[in-house]
C-alpha cells in the first residue's frame, strides 16, 4: 500500500490512528495546521513509533497548499479527520462549522480527483442518527435529523460522499460513524488535549479529579434510564484507531466500487454516573460532582450495533471502559507532571 494522507493527524483520534498505522506497516503523511493540537502530540507520536513522520502544517481547506502536498507525496489514499467538533460552539457559530467541515471535504475531493486518488476513509459520527429510541442503532437506522449544526455537517458530508461515489465509480469510500471516543494511548504519551474548559465528559472527569475544575456537573438525572443520566457508547480511542487500519486494508481489497458506512462503538451503553463510578473505582480517586439540568441538544441514549463492522471489517473492540478511564487518568497525570516541571 502507498502513502496515506492523514488530515487532522495531530488530533486526538488522528494521532492514535497514525500510531496504529505505523505499527501495521502503513505510511501516514500528516496534514495538520495544529489549530486544535500542539507540538507535543507530534513529539509524543514520534516517540511511540520511534521514527519521524512527515507532517505538512497547512490548512487542509486551502486547495493550493493541499495540491502541493499531493504533488510532493503522491499518496494512494486519504483518511480525513480534520474537522471542528464542539457541539455547543456549532450552535453559536454554525457558519464556521458549515464552512470548515463541509468546505474541507469538498476541497479534498477536488484535489483527490485532480491527482487520481480514489481511496478515502471519512470520520463521521453517531450524531447523524439524531434522537432515536430504536437502540442499538444499525447503519441502516434513519439519519438526517441531527441535533446540532455540527451533526448536520456530518450528514451533509456523508451525502456529498455518496453522491461523489455514485458519479465516480472508481471512488472507494468508507465512512466511519464514531460513537464516544475516549481514553488515551496506554503509554501515557499521547491523549486528548482539550483547549479551555472541556466540553466532553471524560476530559472533564479527569480534570475534576485532578482538581483543575471544582466539580463535574452531570447534565440531568431525570432521563428514563437506569439511573436517570444519559447513556453513551464509550469506545477506547486505540480500538477506534485500529478500525481505520482495517478500513484502509478493506478498501484496498475491493475490486468493485464501494461506498460503505460502519458503526464504531462497543455495542454497550453506559450512563454518565456509571462512567464516574467506574473512573473512581479503577483509579482510586474521587470525582467531585453535582447533578445539574439537562444540556440542550443531548440525546437520552445512544449505542451501536456493531455487527457490520465485525462481519465485514473483522473488527471488534478489545478494551473496556475501565481500560479507557485508566488510560485517560494516566494521560492527565502525564500532562500535570509536564506542567509541574516546565
Ligand atoms: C456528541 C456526539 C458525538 C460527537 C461529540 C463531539 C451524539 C449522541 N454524540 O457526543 O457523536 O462526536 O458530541 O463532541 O450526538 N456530560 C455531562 N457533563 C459534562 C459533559 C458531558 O454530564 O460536563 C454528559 C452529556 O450530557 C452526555 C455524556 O456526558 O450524556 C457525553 O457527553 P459528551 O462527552 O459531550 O459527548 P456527546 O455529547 O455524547
Amino acid at each position: 500500500m502507498g502513502k496515506t494522507i492523514v488530515t487532522g493527524g495531530a488530533g486526538f483520534i488522528g494521532s492514535h490512528t497514525c500510531v496504529e498505522m505505523v505499527e501495521a506497516g502503513l505510511t501516514p503523511v500528516i496534514v495538520d495546521d495544529l489549530r486544535n493540537s500542539e507540538e507535543r502530540v507530534l513529539r509524543g507520536l514520534e516517540k511511540i513509533v520511534e521514527r519521524t513522520l512527515p507532517i505538512h502544517r497547512i490548512d487542509c481547506g486551502d486547495a493550493d497548499s493541499l495540491d502541493k502536498v499531493f504533488e510532493q507525496e503522491k499518496p494512494t489514499s486519504v483518511i480525513h479527520f480534520a474537522a471542528d467538533k464542539a457541539v455547543g460552539e456549532s450552535v453559536r457559530d454554525p457558519l464556521k462549522y458549515y464552512s470548515n467541515n463541509i468546505g474541507s471535504l469538498f476541497t479534498l475531493l477536488r484535489v483527490m480527483e485532480k491527482h487520481g486518488v480514489k481511496d478515502l476513509v471519512f470520520s463521521s459520527s453517531c450524531t447523524v442518527y439524531g434522537d432515536t429510541d430504536q437502540l442499538p442503532v444499525t447503519e441502516t437506522s434513519p439519519t438526517g435529523a441531527a441535533a446540532s449544526p455540527y451533526g448536520y455537517t456530518k450528514v451533509v458530508c456523508e451525502q456529498m460522499l455518496r453522491d461523489a461515489s455514485a458519479a465516480d465509480p472508481l471512488l472507494r469510500v468508507v465512512m466511519l460513524r464514531y460513537f464516544n471516543p475516549v481514553g488515551a494511548h496506554p503509554s501515557g504519551i499521547i491523549g486528548e488535549l482539550p483547549i479551555g474548559v472541556p466540553n466532553n465528559l471524560i476530559p472533564f472527569i479527569t480534570q475534576a479529579a485532578a482538581g483543575l475544575r471544582d466539580r463535574l456537573t452531570v447534565f440531568g438525572d431525570d432521563y428514563p434510564t437506569r439511573d436517570g443520566s444519559c447513556i453513551r457508547d464509550y469506545i477506547h480511542v486505540v480500538d477506534l484507531a485500529k478500525a481505520h487500519v482495517l478500513a484502509l486494508q478493506w478498501i484496498a481489497e475491493q475490486q468493485a466500487p464501494a461506498c460503505e458506512v460502519f458503526n464504531l462503538g462497543t455495542g454497550t451503553g453506559n450512563t454518565v454516573l456509571e462512567a464516574v463510578h467506574t473512573f473512581e473505582k479503577e483509579n482510586g480517586v474521587k470525582v467531585p460532582f453535582v447533578i445539574g439540568p439537562r444540556r440542550a441538544g443531548d440525546v437520552m441514549a445512544m449505542y451501536a450495533d456493531t455487527t457490520k463492522s465485525r462481519e465485514v471489517l473483522g473488527w471488534s473492540t478489545k478494551l473496556t471502559l475501565a481500560d479507557a478511564l485508566r488510560d485517560a487518568w494516566h494521560w492527565q497525570q502525564t500532562i500535570a507532571a509536564d506542567k509541574a516541571s516546565s
